[in-house]
């Protein structure tokens, strides 16, 4: 019997890779110190230095995860024991020392549950006061946001969808207070710069200060001429008539600031030009007091020009939102567009954007599944993934061949990187969950599940046939999602009792 005990110990260990190692000398002593209390007779020639983690390691049932102590943060579960815990990777992690900004980068193949997550986190963020800000190409936070829009009795829950009878525009000139700040400036002067350096040539520092001038004089005409209507319309004449004669004056040369080409780039959106609708709203969208909004660009995300445009429009509309909204919360959570803005250019304006961010207790998250493209562009590894001190990556074994390189990229340790590649491969059987892992400032690291109800799942959920038919109940209910996803959540733990 003992030897059968301990031929299957053996194994057992060997199946987790570690060594048995079998003593026969000092066995009675080795049981004795092993009966609580006798652990001071343990010999001492048995004992070596470790570190914590090995010393730990067939402690498996008990993860060291405990609830955060910050008022802020999110529901997550403990991978081993499915316990909730109440983590925060927004604030504390930035009082600690351990973060310097509250940017996120979230990476994940297709499917594997990134949207899931953000609903999941946006939600919570949402209803701990946030002000919630998403750019999206694949309506995977429609069930969320119409929810909201329900409950607010239509207030908030903002769903913007680019149509061509209904593009997104905006008027980047229109203050409410009238009041331009160097903020505002440097704002409208990087949109125009990227607007009109659009391919990857950078601008020169002639151009700049040609351009940033410009603006400035605008500013000055508009705050005096109130019958000069501020938009890009009226900013482009400006640039047309007066301040080319300005320059003249001042003698500035054709090389330093070419006015024709920057008339000639920026026509389409003037007055009659292709996209003249963007710039030059006369509708102000009230972004300011709306904390949930959404923004659907899949109808134009193969469009070269629209696409980042309106992109960069929106981030615009998020920055002049910050500024206006002191100590409250916002993030700006953008999926997939930030790959229309990732050219040289606009790098500068990610740049900015998160710069601003930062400083105005903001946060930008960017999600991607696109492996190849982050690899491939030293742009996005300066603006965005340097700039995001949390980093959260899900299910990576599709990418197991790549996953060199982004361990590289993201400057991922070799413990990071087991973390990571353990994800979703022990999952219990009898839940339904995925799981994440959450890496802080590169020091702090650990996964989570989500794990959610079954109302919240039907909610999050982007399988097209479960949105279907959650979708068509709403409907027959009249449009209420809510009781829809009540009933259906129901009628999935109960399918007897289900009356629907
Ligand atoms: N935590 C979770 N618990 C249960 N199911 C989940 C979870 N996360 C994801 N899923 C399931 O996986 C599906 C796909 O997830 P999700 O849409 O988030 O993937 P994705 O990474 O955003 O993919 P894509 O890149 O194609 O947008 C969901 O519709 C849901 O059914
Ligand atoms: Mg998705």
């Amino acid at each position: 019997e003992l030897k059968r005990i301990r031929n299957d110990v053996g194994s057992q260990l060997a199946l987790m890779e570690c060594k048995p190692r079998h003593n026969t000398v000092d066995t009675p002593t080795l049981f004795w110190a092993g009966i609580p209390g006798n652990e001071a007779d343990f010999p001492a020639e048995e004992s070596f230095y470790t570190f914590l983690g090995q010393a730990l390691c067939l402690f498996v049932e008990e993860t060291n995860y405990k609830s955060s102590l910050s008022p802020f943060g999110i529901k997550m579960v403990d991978r081993v024991s499915g316990r909730p815990l109440h983590i925060d990777i927004s604030d504390l992690p930035m009082k600690k020392g351990i973060t310097t900004n509250r940017n996120k980068f979230i990476l994940g193949p297709s499917g594997s549950g990134k949207s899931f997550f953000t609903n999941h986190m946006v939600r919570q963020y949402y209803e701990q006061g946030a002000h919630v800000l998403l750019v999206d190409t694949g309506n995977s936070y429609l069930g969320l946001s119409q929810l909201i829009h329900n409950r607010t009795h239509g207030e908030d829950g903002i769903y913007f969808t680019y149509t061509n009878e209904n593009p997104i525009a905006f008027n980047p000139f229109y203050v409410e207070d009238g009041v331009f700040d160097i903020e505002k400036k440097e704002s409208i002067k990087t949109l125009i710069l990227t607007l009109w350096k659009r391919d990857d040539e950078a601008p020169k520092r002639s151009e700049e200060v040609a351009l940033s001038n410009a603006v400035s004089a605008y500013i000055d005409l508009i705050g005096k001429d109130s019958s000069v209507t501020p938009c890009f319309n009226t900013f482009y004449e400006f640039v047309r008539d007066d301040y080319r004669r300005q320059l003249e004056q001042k003698n500035v040369r054709e090389k330093d600031f070419d006015i024709n080409n920057f008339l000639n780039v920026l026509e389409p959106y003037y007055r009659g030009g292709e996209y003249d609708y963007l710039l030059n709203s006369d509708k102000e969208l009230d972004l300011l007091h709306k904390r949930f909004i959404v923004f659907e660009l899949d109808n134009i995300k193969d469009h070269k020009i629209l696409f980042p445009v309106t992109t960069i429009i929106i981030m615009e509309a998020f920055i002049n939102k910050m500024r206006k909204l002191k100590g409250i919360r916002k993030l700006i959570l953008i999926e997939e567009a930030w790959k229309a803005i990732a050219s040289a250019n606009m790098a500068d304006y990610i740049k900015y954007l998160y710069k601003t961010v930062r400083k105005y207790f903001g946060e930008a998250i960017v999600v991607t599944q696109e492996v190849e493209d982050i690899i491939s562009s030293p742009i996005v590894k300066e603006s965005i993934i340097n700039n995001s001190d949390c980093k959260i990556l899900l299910d990576q074994r599709k990418y197991l061949n790549k996953f060199d390189s982004i361990q590289n990229l993201l400057g991922l340790t070799d413990k990071e990187r087991s973390q990571i590649l353990s994800i979703n491969m022990a999952n219990h059987p009898g839940r339904k969950y995925k799981e994440v892992f959450f890496s802080l400032g590169g020091t702090q690291s650990a996964v989570y599940a989500t794990e959610v109800s079954l109302e919240e799942y039907y909610t999050y959920t982007t399988e097209e046939s479960e949105k279907m038919e959650l979708f068509a109940l709403a409907e027959k209910l009249d449009g209420n999602l809510e009781l829809a996803i009540k009933r259906l959540a129901e009628s999935k733990r109960n399918p007897q009792s289900s009356t629907t």
